[in-house]
């Protein structure tokens, strides 16, 4: 008899095929191609060699773009630290990979203004979201309030009550209450047009439309004017609070038909959160969706949410339960891990620190307090017992996350560094998450090559700076008398030593 393959040998080839597919050849396969995909962390075609997001960088403005190392492969993360080294970066585009031209670029003001002086939304800080694939570096997009993507001529997306599909990987652990962290469909004009204007993936715990199992966070739809956890009634038990760190969100929607979908991206298969009719309200059956895509903010630009995202993609058609699934594993395999937060020199947990300004004629100044204000003041070994326990920090394990650090006061113990309308403070830890956010920190080598540049863990585009001896966390660039790029890098770079008490 000659060999023959067996069948378990042609089933294997087949899922190898699968295997070496990425996300949007596995769409196609199903029948649902997609109309575009956005990642800064990898390629989502196995083909695919293109540009996957550009970025800009402080110290001249000029922007370059960023590819995966290999084709289907993960981002040249070295490309970016090398052009972004000693200076700020920003991503100002993430391209679409579907050829679809559906890139997604700083969005405009809509019905809510960004804080940009023309009512624009804020770029995301390139480095605010650093992760592994398959142990290679690459950073993913760190939103922030205020931070928002945006394309309102997209082509070919779906539009009215045609069927579509779309899934993301975000970070399970970086969530607000805010509205709202969306990823998918909304308004070409940037306004809240009705009921069933959007379909887009949210993730956060605003309980004010729809909610899920215990506190949050979860994944709903905002179908506009409506976080959806399910149909009706509001509450969808089976739509649980996510913890993993690394998160997979599905929704899609067709006639009368929708659906979530969530796992863990880091392991594990898809569960079905909710699978049914649209919501009884009227104006969510049909659908009137208008075929712009978000990413960070709301259709109306409502900018308050934050949230990470690593890859997403839409499709057109109502992909299967199964192409879902097998994209699940193609994330799986993509191996998410967290990496390193910080770089420069290290600060030890528990040690005494004080932190000395490097800007020419600023450098007999430390960062101290004066009751609340957090400010700069001329200390020296023969200052008072007094001055120096005011320019002396506890290094703590970060509040928030603890791959960064808070700094706690010497002199005014459970009292930390935070922001707050963007001056830094000294304030009490009251224990809630705001404050946790606000009061951690992640050092990085310093921008002048001195020292420490300590970056807001929560707006990493922001910096501790000092401007006319008080400290703020400034921006490189932007738009407050403290975010001056004259000087900027000087500024926001500090000479650590041990603490003075
Ligand atoms: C700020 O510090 C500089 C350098 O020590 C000093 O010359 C200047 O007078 C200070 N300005 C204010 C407003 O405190
Ligand atoms: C870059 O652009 C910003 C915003 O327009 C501006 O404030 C800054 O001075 C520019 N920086 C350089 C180095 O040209």
């Amino acid at each position: 008899m000659s060999p023959r393959p067996s069948l378990f040998g042609l089933a294997l080839a087949a899922m190898s095929t699968l295997i070496a597919a990425g996300p949007c050849d596995l769409y196609s396969s199903g029948g649902t191609p997609c109309i575009a995909a956005h990642s800064t962390t990898r390629a989502l075609y196995n083909a695919f060699t293109g540009a996957l997001y550009q970025v800009k960088r402080g110290s001249d403005n000029t922007t370059t773009t960023i590819a995966p190392l290999s084709a289907g492969g993960v981002a040249n993360a070295a490309a970016q630290d090398s052009f972004c080294a000693s200076t700020t970066c920003l991503i100002t585009i993430i391209y679409d990979q579907s050829g679809h031209g559906n890139h997604l670029a700083q969005a405009p003001k809509g019905a809510f203004s960004g804080p940009e002086s023309n009512g624009a939304d804020n770029l995301a800080s390139a480095i605010g979201a650093p992760v592994t694939l398959n142990g290679q570096k690459a950073y993913g997009v760190f939103v922030s309030p205020g931070t928002g993507y945006r394309n309102n001529a997209a082509k070919d997306t779906a539009k009215g009550d045609v069927a579509e599909g779309m899934y993301a990987v975000l970070d399970g652990t970086h969530y607000n209450g805010g509205c709202c962290f969306d990823y998918g469909n909304a308004e070409t004009s940037s306004l809240d047009t009705g009921n069933g204007h959007m379909e887009a993936i949210y993730f956060g715990d605003n309980s004010g439309w729809g909610t899920g199992a215990g506190s949050g966070p979860w994944l709903m739809a905002d179908l506009e004017n409506g976080l959806f956890s399910g149909s009706d009634p509001k509450n969808n038990a089976a739509d649980p609070s996510i913890s993993s760190r690394f998160f997979t969100a599905v929704v899609k929607g067709g006639p009368n038909q929708w659906a979530l979908r969530g796992a863990n991206a880091a392991s594990g298969s898809l569960s079905t959160y909710y699978s049914g009719v649209r919501p009884k309200a009227s104006g969510y059956n049909p659908m009137s969706k208008e075929g712009a895509i978000i990413l960070g903010i709301g259709g109306d630009n409502s900018n308050g949410a934050q949230g990470t995202f690593y890859e997403g993609v839409m499709t057109t058609g109502y992909p299967s339960d199964a192409t879902d699934n097998l994209v699940q594993a193609n994330v799986v395999g993509a191996r998410y891990a967290t990496t390193s937060l910080t770089s420069g020199p290290a600060l030890a947990i528990g040690s005494s620190i004080s932190l000395r300004a490097t800007t020419a004629g600023y450098t007999t100044r430390y960062l101290a307090h004066t009751g609340a204000t957090v400010n700069t003041q001329i200390v020296s070994s023969s200052s008072s017992t007094g001055l120096k326990q005011q320019a002396s920090w506890t290094v703590r394990s970060g509040l928030a996350n603890s791959a960064c650090l808070s700094f706690e006061s010497k002199d005014t113990a459970g009292s930390y560094i935070r922001h707050y309308n963007w001056e830094l403070q000294l304030n009490a830890n009251d224990g809630s998450k705001q404050f946790h956010e606000d009061a951690t920190f992640c050092p990085q080598a310093g921008l002048n090559g001195q020292g420490s540049s300590i970056r807001a863990w929560s707006f990493p585009t922001r910096f501790f700076r000092h401007y006319n001896n008080v400290t703020y966390t400034g921006s490189n660039g932007g738009v407050h008398f403290y975010d001056a790029a004259t000087s900027f890098n000087n500024d926001v770079s500090w000479a650590i030593s041990t603490g003075f008490a």
